[in-house]
């Protein structure tokens, strides 16, 4: 089985832009199969920035299909705001190249709204940090039955009772709220105003994927946040809505869990997160401070300030069992370069007993004190390497303790943003 699917194993952001590219480049079909616009990478191609947040990482090179699943929330105007943008930058998305699940939920301005009214009433400990883009409302909506998806856009008699039906249910919320209503007139009018653009490329994703497992063509599965972010196995409450593990991506684009093919983890070598929650490893002090300079720590989609930590291999341990991960994808090592020594968390306490696992309960989350082991860091850099050889020996040691103490193996090492900066152990395409 010659596909693959890739996910962040931690919280999000492990860098998995400049992998997914390289994957993608050697793919026939690259799809998003959950979230939305919350995400965000850049891809430098030939010299070139793109931004993506919705489009699927194929876009960037010609010859591949790109698609959006149905385990995605879109925003029609964010998405045609990002094909505008990249087609000035000289990109050409056509039918031909870009297709969207007829089955997948619109986000509307309202779930913006609500997702914004919702956190700013939410008490200061309770704030989730969401984007504000409106997933989770979205993802309220679609689990509720009163969705609006994509293929609504061409039933205008449908769209405009599906409409009144969603507004009945938001603005009595959003009045209880103190926020501005929204008028189905106004909704339906907008929507129409760009249906044509959205509905050229819509058309039945798991149809078109049965053809590219016929066909034998490679399909790369494009997560977007991470394991500790999906909304059954990640630090509930503070979580995105959709599920982000590995087997979302059947679910989120229409084809059989054997279709999925290599499980690659995005694994950073420290950890990071944005938005609130718990975060046990966390650093508030040089340490942190340290990785988030040293590793420009930014979000790509907000601009916040991620907060920083250690390596925690018990929660990457339990990403790897929850995702079915078969190698990982270790980035940003160099980070560590320089450092004396550097702390992995390899068990938790809570109430004074060790456990090897991270609970679900939101107290044992919130409570659980990391416990660390230490090991020996190293002066040369390793900024660049291209090879095992290149990287000092403690850094080699880190690595292979990592890859015990996960229960998996490094399939790819990235040792800068550059694409060639990286050491193949392991061809994901050819496993
Ligand atoms: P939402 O997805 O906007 O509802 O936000 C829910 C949580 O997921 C917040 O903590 C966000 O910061 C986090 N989140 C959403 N998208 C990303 C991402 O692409 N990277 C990292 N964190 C994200």
């Amino acid at each position: 089985m010659a596909n693959v699917a890739v996910i962040g194993s931690q919280w999000g952001d492990e860098g998995k832009g400049k992998i997914v590219d390289w994957l993608s480049s050697r793919a026939d079909v690259v799809v998003r199969f959950q979230g939305g616009h919350n995400a965000g990478h850049t891809l430098v191609i030939d010299g070139t920035e793109y931004k993506l947040h919705l489009l699927p990482s194929g876009i960037v090179r010609g010859g591949k299909l790109s698609i959006i699943g149905n385990g995605v929330v879109i925003d029609p105007w964010a998405l045609l705001q990002e094909i505008e943008t990249v087609r000035k930058q000289g990109l050409e998305i056509t039918p031909e190249n870009l297709m969207i699940a007829e089955n997948a939920t619109l986000i509307l301005p309202v779930h913006g709204a609500m997702d914004r009214a919702l956190e700013a009433a939410r008490n200061k400990g309770d704030k989730i940090g969401t984007t504000g883009r409106g997933i989770g409302p979205a993802y309220e909506d679609k689990a509720a039955r009163r969705g609006i998806r994509v293929c609504d856009l061409a039933d205008e008699d449908l769209l405009k009772q599906k409409i009144d039906n969603l507004l009945m249910h938001h603005n009595a919320l959003l009045a209880g709220l103190g926020a501005d209503l929204f008028e189905t007139e106004q909704v339906y009018d907008s929507l129409m105003q760009v249906s044509g653009s959205v509905l050229q490329y819509a058309g039945p994703v798991w149809k078109r994927l049965d053809e590219a497992r016929l066909n034998g063509e490679k399909v790369l599965f494009e997560g977007a946040q991470g394991v500790m972010l999906d909304v059954d196995h990640g630090t509930y409450p503070f979580v995105t809505s959709s599920n982000t593990v590995a087997a979302q991506a059947a679910t989120g684009s229409g084809v059989g869990p054997r279709s999925v093919g290599y499980v690659l983890g995005i694994t950073k070598a420290y950890t990071t997160r944005v938005g609130s929650g718990p975060f046990p490893t966390e650093q508030q002090n040089d340490i942190g401070e340290f990785l988030g300079q040293k590793g420009h720590e930014f979000g790509t989609t907000t601009g916040r300030k991620r907060r920083c930590g250690w390596f925690d291999a018990v929660m990457v341990r339990q990403a790897v069992k929850t995702s079915g991960i078969d190698g990982i994808a270790l980035t940003k090592l160099d980070v560590l370069d320089g450092l004396d020594e550097i702390k992995i968390c390899i068990g938790y306490k809570l109430d004074g007993v060790q456990v090897d696992y991270l609970p679900s309960s939101q107290r044992a989350q919130a409570e659980a004190v990391p416990v660390y082991e230490t090991v020996e860091g190293w002066k040369d850099s390793t900024f660049g390497a291209r090879s095992w050889a290149d990287l000092p020996a403690s850094a080699v040691k880190y690595v292979r303790h990592i890859e015990e103490l996960i229960g998996a193996p490094v399939a790819l090492l990235s040792t800068s943003p550059e694409r060639d900066d990286t050491i193949l152990m392991k061809d994901p395409f050819l496993e």
